[in-house]
């Protein structure tokens, strides 16, 4: 894995040379190495869960193949004009530091709030460079053709609020408190370099609620994540980590992450039988319409008495359906829900992230599929996309990015 030796990091190091000195540059006096302060003995008791730990270093980043954790903040930020490749580079460094110091269970450099990074409760922090940093680090050339705007579909109602982007940083925790906290230094440090084009909050079922590697639900209360490439497979291995095209990305892979709202007041008139057939699976079992059990094979010839296909031609999971496990997409979707409108509609949907190798070869097919004809449509809205190329991971001494940068 390429490294790079590592000065010894300051924050005020990181962030002169070039860019703008923040007031909180000033804090770099105090950042010596500690580590998080013990709490009062009162609430300490800390958890295995709590103080659980994500390793950070590997050939790819930590939050993909990662078993999704219950809270995720995706923040979106767009590089302040001038900021060059130097800038970028500092940036990195700087985050990696910060995410490096987190998922371990150590406060940032200057962490004002360094109590708050003892339970870091499986914390992973992964970066992910979208189309306009390739352009302001001089780097057209080795950005991945597909790592662009996706096409628009005829379902689409974006919304530039929820796209687009310059740098993600997706930040998953099974604490919502370590997700905000993590949140709050990365923004912080960043602030010299980028403002803020969205954060998208998500959620799933909180940790232990359920046994481990249950499917997940989403608010439409359908068991989602059935078929989905397994880590530690070399269908996986196929599916997700980049192992052609530009030799920085190896390792590494791409995320399209749609905002898809989801109309539960008109799906409220959907009974269940109409909704297990826009699926073409049960809401109780997840098992499809022709089986028993979650994981049975949908039989897609299967026929009814009146000959008509039990799975409808329409059905969601015909209409997503791939053949080839190794180029299926890794979907990690996280639910969301911003209340209830002023109107008395709830706000809520899916954050729909899919990772894969290639996107022109693996998520386009599919969406475009979706959007010719599947019966969710009718309920189902995407308001916001946003495409990333998620860079592979480093070792102890290195940072994200250096194998694009370095
Ligand atoms: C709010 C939007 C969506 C909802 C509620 C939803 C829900 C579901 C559900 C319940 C399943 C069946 C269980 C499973 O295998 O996970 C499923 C399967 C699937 N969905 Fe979606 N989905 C949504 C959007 C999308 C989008 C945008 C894509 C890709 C562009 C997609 C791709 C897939 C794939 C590949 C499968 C597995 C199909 C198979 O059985 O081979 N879904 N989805």
């Amino acid at each position: 894995m390429p490294s790079t030796p590592e000065p010894r990091l300051t924050r005020r190091g990181l962030l002169t040379g070039g860019a703008a000195v923040t007031a909180a540059g000033a804090l770099a006096a105090c950042a010596a190495e500690r580590p998080a302060p013990a709490e009062p003995a009162a609430t300490v008791a800390p958890v295995a869960a709590a103080t659980s730990v994500e390793p950070f270093h590997g050939p790819h980043q930590a939050g993909v193949a990662t078993d999704p954790q219950a809270h995720a903040v995706f923040l979106g930020l767009d590089l302040r004009p001038g900021t060059d490749r130097d800038a970028v580079v500092r940036l990195m460094r700087l985050l990696t530091d910060d995410a490096r110091r987190l998922t371990a269970g150590r406060p940032a450099l200057a962490d004002m709030e360094a109590e708050l990074a003892a339970r870091p409760a499986r914390l992973t922090v992964t970066f992910g460079f979208g189309p306009g940093l390739f352009t302001a680090v001089d780097a057209g050339h080795l950005r991945p053709r597909s790592v662009a705007d996706l096409p628009s579909f005829s379902i689409d109602k974006l919304q530039k609020r929820w796209s687009g982007g310059d740098l993600l940083v997706q930040i998953c925790a099974d604490d919502a408190l370590t997700v905000a906290h993590a949140l709050r230094v990365i923004t912080k440090d960043a602030r010299a370099f980028t403002t803020v084009r969205w954060t998208q909050r998500g959620f799933r079922r909180s940790a232990h609620t359920q046994a481990a590697g249950t499917t997940q639900r989403n608010l439409m209360g359908q068991l989602d994540g059935t078929v989905n490439p397994r880590p530690g497979s070399p269908e996986f291995d196929k599916a997700v980590w980049a192992a052609d095209g530009p030799q920085w990305l190896r390792g590494g892979t791409t995320l399209v992450l749609r905002r898809i709202r989801m109309e539960l007041e008109t799906w409220d008139a959907a009974d269940r039988t109409a909704r297990e057939f826009t699926i073409g699976r049960r809401l109780g079992d997840g098992a499809p319409l022709t089986g028993q059990a979650e994981h049975d094979e949908p039989d897609f010839d299967r026929l009814t008495p009146a000959g008509l296909p039990v799975i409808s031609e329409y059905a969601h999971i015909r209409r997503a359906h791939v053949q080839d496990p190794a180029i299926r997409i890794l979907r990690r979707p996280y639910n969301y829900d911003e209340g209830v409108t002023a109107e008395g509609r709830s706000d809520s949907g899916l954050l729909f992230a899919s990772y894969q190798a290639d996107i022109a070869g693996q998520y386009l097919p599919v969406q475009r599929n979706l959007a010719e004809a599947d019966l969710l449509n009718e309920w189902t809205t995407p308001i916001g996309s946003a495409v990333f190329a998620i860079p592979p991971g480093c070792g102890p001494a290195g940072w994200v990015g250096e194998t694009l940068l370095g």
